[in-house]
């Protein structure tokens, strides 16, 4: 955690939403260009309610860009998670997906990302599927701490699938074939947006998250349980729920080994 600054999320959401009351009715030009549409009128809701649901009928207000970036810093990988949701409802998280899914951008627009989102009782059942897929192929004397990571998973609140829809990308590639070699990549990119998109958001919540990657083991028995059309390829799945600690240590590399800029203002 060298050199970063975690806030608490009840002290990130204090911040942000202050952050957008002080800025609601004032453009400060000398900020950062980063520019959003904020629903200004009421700010009862954490931050990326409104980060989450701007219209072309909202009035501007520039923000910082520290906002973006100190909620990108305040996401971390949590495990184990519980059931516990808070004061977020399915319908409040099922709101924050698909509003994600409209607005992360896609190569030509091009819209490739797919998303189911399990709660409850069908989460579980993702985890008892995965379960009994790694049961047939994971020897017997490490079977132990897999079943261990399956019961972690299966503990959490909720799972995210991502999904690229195949059909869109070979459409692609048949319009443009000067990029056909691109735009699997492409697509591949777009849910990576998607997905760390609705890890950041759901931290700005107060949940905790974890990326996990059972594909292509488990997309058979996923799409016959969930019909998931033939054409969705399965690309990761975000585990959810409330938090039950701390997030391990990180270590950083010096950010000037993995940086270069050239030229001024
Ligand atoms: C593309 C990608 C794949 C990952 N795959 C897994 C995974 O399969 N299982 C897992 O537990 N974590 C996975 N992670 C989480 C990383 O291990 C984690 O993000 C990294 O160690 C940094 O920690 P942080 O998330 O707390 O910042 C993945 C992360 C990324 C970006």
């Amino acid at each position: 955690m060298r050199g970063h600054t975690f806030l608490a999320p009840s002290r990130l959401r204090a911040t942000t939403a202050s952050l957008i009351r002080s800025t609601s009715t004032t453009t400060f030009s000398k900020l950062p260009s980063f520019s959003v549409t904020l629903s200004n009128n009421k700010f009862t809701k954490p931050f990326t309610s409104n980060f989450y649901t701007t219209t072309s009928k909202m009035s501007s207000t520039q923000i910082s860009a520290n906002a973006v970036l100190d909620l990108i810093k305040q996401r971390r990988t949590y495990y184990p998670l519980s059931k516990d949701l808070g004061s977020l409802t399915t319908e409040r998280i099922n709101e924050i997906v698909k509003e994600a899914l409209q607005h992360v951008p896609s190569s030509f627009n091009s819209q490739s990302n797919r998303v189911v989102v399990l709660f409850g009782a069908e989460h579980e059942k993702l985890w008892d599927i995965t379960t009994e897929t790694l049961k047939a192929i994971v020897p017997e004397d490490s079977w132990a701490s897999t079943a261990g990571r399956m019961a972690m998973f299966k503990g959490a609140a909720g799972t995210i699938l991502f999904f690229e829809d195949e059909t869109v990308v070979k459409g692609m590639q048949e319009k443009f074939a000067l990029y056909a070699d691109r735009f699997p990549i492409w697509a591949t990119q777009s849910d990576a947006m998607l997905q760390h998109t609705l890890w950041v958001a759901l931290e700005a919540e107060g949940l905790g998250a974890n990326l996990q990657h059972y594909n292509p083991l488990i997309d058979a028995k996923v799409a016959e349980t969930w019909s998931v059309p033939e054409s969705w390829k399965l690309n990761a799945q975000l585990v959810f729920g409330g938090k039950t600690g701390d997030a391990g240590e990180k270590a950083f590399d010096p950010v000037e080994a993995k940086f270069k800029t050239f030229g001024s203002a």
